[in-house]
């Protein structure tokens, strides 16, 4: 497997954090430390409200801005969602679907998922998909079974063309915001098992081309190590993405 033939994206979630005059500064603080790294894609996920202030920071630096979620109608009465085509013309690149937090909190499913991610493709945004296994899950042994019934049906209908929009991220439910962080070992294993039903569904060389990021507590104590494995181009990050130092340090063990 030739991982040389991916980019690593380093990819922030700032969750529900930072109003819009906070993400002005810390979008701005994370661009100068991040300036001169240019071996991997850096991007910051922020709250909606966030999305202008966060874009006209982030103009001529390295840091591309993502959305958290974003609506399958392309319009209509849907109080409080925001469309695909609402989000391009901000100015994001990105935008995070499927998130456990999504899953758990607001009743998102695979269908769903699936839905947004059609969505947000067919208007040329970039789709950071998130999928991974609830602690008993893996506890019961079926970990293989579900990352890799969650990639068939969140990516169900997803043509070969449009995967070169598609970063995977693979996030073990119980590693988020938790502390506790994968090994280097299970996260390779778990982001080969969904490379490897990418191959099934499209091809090895789609596969191959495919960045597939580990999320879960990564911070700037283990990134380098999860970051070396094979199968790992990348990070999801949450709660050390909040702080620029912090956030730099992965993005500077991710080049390499
Ligand atoms: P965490 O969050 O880094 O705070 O665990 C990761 C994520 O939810 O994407």
């Amino acid at each position: 497997m030739d991982k040389s033939k991916r980019k690593v994206v380093i990819a922030g979630n700032w969750k529900m954090n930072m109003t819009p005059s906070e993400a002005k500064t810390a979008v701005a603080e994370t661009a100068k430390l991040t300036d001169s790294m240019n071996g991997c894609d850096v991007v910051l996920c922020v709250p909606f409200v966030d999305i202008a202030s966060a874009v006209e920071a982030a103009k001529g630096t390295n840091v591309k801005i993502g959305a958290q979620n974003v609506h399958f109608e392309a319009k209509g009465a849907f109080t409080g969602e925001i469309s695909a085509a609402m989000l391009l013309e901000t100015g994001v690149e990105y935008v995070i679907i499927g998130h456990s937090e999504r899953r758990q909190y607001f009743g998102e499913t695979d269908a769903t998922v699936n839905a947004r991610t059609k969505a947000a493709l067919a208007a040329g945004l970039k789709v950071i998909l998130c999928l991974g296994e609830v602690l008993s899950e893996r506890e019961s042994g079926i970990t293989s079974e579900i990352v890799s019934m969650q990639t068939k049906l969140d990516l169900a209908g997803i043509s070969a063309e449009d995967m070169k929009n598609v970063i995977v991220a693979y996030e073990p439910v119980w590693a988020i915001g938790t502390g506790l962080t994968a090994t280097p070992d299970q996260a390779d294993e778990v982001c080969g098992i969904i490379r490897s039903t990418i191959a099934d569904l499209y091809s090895a060389d789609i596969a191959d081309a495919t960045v597939i990021q580990y999320g879960g507590s990564m911070n700037d104590g283990n990134a380098a190590e999860l970051l070396s494995k094979v199968n790992v181009d990348g990070g999801l990050i949450g709660g050390a993405s909040l702080i620029p130092a912090k956030f730099a340090k992965i993005v500077e063990a991710a080049q390499a």
